[in-house]
């Protein structure tokens, strides 16, 4: 954690923590500073970094640049904003005639049904878009509809399962998996929501079954934190009965997913139509912005005339920067571009490379451990229990929940540390995302920077050597 004894604390005796401070004095110093304003010094907890995290000046393409001016290959990708990568000279350039243009009307404007459109393209289930901010408003409102839809109260969501930090998507993240409610909320909220196992079939119809009150399920359709504990499709295709044999709703939490994992996300990889679907993240151009998106019956209840013809209470919802245009424009920049260029296949293509570049070191430098993943995306397996593994056909649906969502904290943050020292910036969980940037050039970086980070910690005796 950082802290202030963290950050001074004399007894770290590490050659991979000191090569860290060497590199980072710029980093240090503002890291300092932060801790006397914001609570652990950072905005994010996934920012959270053992002595510090790196403060970043610039970033262009799969690159970002410290204020020492050191590179990273970035496989961070903006929380998973990034398929484009940084500062895409498109979006870049959407994005300064926008703001030229103004930042906040106070109006409804042209560029937001530019981006209603560039969406719809995209996901046909999306009769109906409703702009938010965050991908936090955008479940949450999900939620809310529906609720309001249903008659019921009730959520089913699935342990392991992100879908931001509100009150009802606090338990069973990361911790209180038994569903009791995290400090700051309320038992009521804990009582009306239903955590299950991802991939239990079973349990969901249990679930249904025998409470009548569920209103929606809610999951990230290619498993928890973006396939690291990935679903089966047959588990997807039976959500799906389930819930339109139960009268539930489904929702595609696609913030990560959306424009990822195909153009049409994980609902045409699937080919499954939810009721609802949030998206976040690219489908903004990596600026802030959101939406939720659904069945026109559905999102009908946010709109006036529609409730008051079904004699109804409308849904409230305002929201100073809902389709922000600047985000608006950065949206409609990245989607068009989504749609018409071979973005997907070519992020996709280099993140295979990059899992198979991964897995020859820990090959060659016999580590029990794995690269795994899918689409863009990829995962690194600790193998916390010692399995008997080969690397490049590790099958993570045979290792269970704590085995890969629970690696061991600390030579995940040694091995962090030793990444950014060689010049790669990876995501708190040793994972990423490649982006339609991401070089040939950057994925042997990358090998090497593995290769020689194991080393590191071999040497240092956090690994056998
Ligand atoms: C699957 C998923 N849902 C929802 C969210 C919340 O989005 P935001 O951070 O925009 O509030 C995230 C953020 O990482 C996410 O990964």
């Amino acid at each position: 954690m950082s802290s202030a004894t963290a950050l001074d604390d004399p007894r770290i005796n590490s050659r991979i923590v000191t090569a860290y401070r060497q590199k980072t004095p710029g980093s240090a110093d503002l890291a300092k500073q932060a801790l006397e304003l914001l609570p652990s010094g950072i905005a994010h907890d996934a920012r959270n970094v053992d002595p510090y995290g790196i403060y970043v000046a610039r970033a262009q393409g799969p690159h970002k640049w410290d204020v020492d001016g050191n590179r990273y290959v970035d496989y961070f990708g903006g929380h998973g904003a990034l398929l484009l990568g940084h500062g895409h000279p498109k979006v870049a350039a959407a994005i300064a005639e926008a703001a030229a243009d103004g930042s906040q009307f106070g109006s409804s404007h042209p560029r937001e049904i530019g981006w209603a459109k560039a969406i719809q393209r995209l996901i046909p289930s999306a009769e109906r878009v409703r702009f938010t901010s965050s991908g936090t408003e955008a479940t949450l409102m999900g939620i809310r509809l529906a609720r309001a839809f249903t008659g019921r109260n009730t959520v089913l969501r699935f342990k392991g399962h992100f879908h931001g930090w509100h009150d009802h998507m606090a338990a069973g993240y990361s911790n209180h998996f038994d569903g009791t409610p995290t400090p700051g909320v309320i038992q009521g909220i804990a009582d009306k929501t239903v955590l299950c196992t991802p991939g239990d079939t079973a349990e969901v119809a249990a679930a249904l079954a025998s409470n009548p009150d569920i209103a929606v399920i809610i999951l990230e359709p290619t498993g928890s934190s973006f396939g690291q504990l990935p679903l089966k499709a047959e588990f997807l295709h039976s959500l799906r009965e389930l819930t339109a044999k139960h009268g539930a709703l489904l929702m595609f939490d696609e913030v990560v997913t959306g424009f990822r994992t195909t153009k049409g996300g994980a609902q045409q990889l699937y080919g499954i139509k939810p009721d609802l679907s949030s998206f976040a993240k690219i489908v903004a151009g990596g600026l802030p912005g959101a939406a939720i998106v659904g069945r026109k019956d559905i999102l009908d209840l946010l709109d006036f005339a529609a409730s008051a013809k079904a004699g109804r209470e409308k849904i409230g919802h305002p929201g100073t920067f809902n389709a922000n245009p600047i985000s608006a424009a950065a949206g409609i920049a990245a989607l068009t571009l989504i749609a018409e260029n071979p973005i997907n296949e070519t992020a996709d293509a280099t993140c295979a490379a990059l899992r198979h570049g991964l897995n020859e070191v820990l090959t060659a430098e016999k580590m029990p451990w794995a690269v795994y993943g899918t689409t863009s995306g990829f995962h690194l397996f600790l193998n916390p229990k010692n399995r008997a593994i080969t690397p490049a056909t590790f099958d993570p649906f045979e290792a269970s929940f704590d085995e890969l969502k629970s690696p061991p904290t600390h030579v995940v943050n040694r091995m962090r540390l030793a990444m950014l020292v060689n010049g790669v910036d990876l995501n708190p969980r040793l994972g990423g995302f490649t982006s339609c940037t991401h070089t040939q050039q950057d994925v042997t970086d990358t090998v090497n920077a593995f290769r020689e980070s194991i080393r590191m910690l071999k040497a240092e005796g956090e690994l056998p050597a």
